[in-house]
């Protein structure tokens, strides 16, 4: 964590009257659902899909994150995650993933709801969060259910010790419906929430995309953190631009017990 400063000073005063103001808000509030994406990682070095420099752009979704495509060519696949895996043992949570894990001590109900797989909400402390988008880390076989937590980067798709298939890592792929209990978990958790939190996910990828909107229309002030406008800050209450870690610093330096 010492690796990583919170620029304050980057912040215009208006930014940093809106983050108090928020951050009030929050300490009152009793039941809070938080959606993350791929920019609340970025500043861990791990790469967003859909930036300049996203995995979207050097690889395309049908070759690597389809269940047609491991059929096709397992082994192609299974490289790009290993890639993913191998880039992921140098990453750190960054005070963003902190600051979440330290919300969930101060709020009665905090839910953290996360699209990424990367492992790094876990390290910074947030166990209990629901994962949409499954674990990077999971070795999987689809054909009888066997699965393990991998210990290490293995370059060569493995095949499975019970059947001898193809193993594959532990991800929803596009095309693929998401884990029933997480997703049903987070509808009800966003449903019933007083405040909901959107932190760096572009708001392209449904479902999750749309739990915003459902807490939104079932009573929940929409709050927005992104470095740019997407597709929900037209119906969020509070759009707030600039780093997911600095803005999320300040929001629980700003609550009153803190
Ligand atoms: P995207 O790459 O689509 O969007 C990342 C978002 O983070 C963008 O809106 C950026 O503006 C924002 N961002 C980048 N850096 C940031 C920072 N430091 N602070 C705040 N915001 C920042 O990633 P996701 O929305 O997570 O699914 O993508 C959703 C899903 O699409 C992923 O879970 C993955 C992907 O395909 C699957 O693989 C199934």
């Amino acid at each position: 964590m010492s690796a990583f400063v919170v620029e304050y000073a980057r912040m215009s005063d208006n930014l940093i009257q809106r983050i108090e103001r928020i951050g009030q808000q929050l300490a009152k509030a009793t039941r809070i659902a938080c959606l993350t994406g791929a920019g609340i990682s970025a500043e861990s070095g791990v790469a967003t899909f859909r930036d300049a420099n996203g995995l979207w752009n050097g690889f395309r979704i049908e070759e690597v994150a389809t269940p047609e495509a491991f059929t096709q060519d397992p082994q192609r696949v299974w490289s790009f995650y290993a890639a993913r895996r191998q880039a992921l043992l140098a990453a750190r949570p960054n005070p963003g993933h902190h600051a979440l894990a330290r919300m969930k001590q101060l709020c009665p109900e905090f839910t953290l709801i996360t699209q990424n797989v990367d492992g790094l909400h876990q390290q910074a402390g947030s166990h209990d969060l629901i994962c949409l988008h499954g674990d990077i880390w999971i070795d999987r076989c689809n054909a009888c259910g066997w699965q393990r937590r991998a210990q290490q980067v293995v370059e060569t798709v493995p095949t499975c010790p019970a059947c001898s298939r193809h193993v594959r890592p532990g991800v929803v792929w596009f095309g693929e419906i998401l884990p029933q209990d997480a997703l049903e978990r987070a509808i009800q958790k966003c449903c019933s929430a007083q405040i909901m939190l959107v932190v760096g996910t572009s708001s392209l990828v449904h479902p999750a995309a749309s739990l915003a909107t459902w807490a939104r229309q079932a009573g929940a002030a929409l709050i927005e953190i992104n470095l740019e406008p997407t597709p929900l800050t037209d119906i969020a209450d509070e759009s707030l631009q600039g780093s997911a870690s600095n803005i999320l610093s300040a929001l629980v330096d700003s609550w009153p017990q803190t």
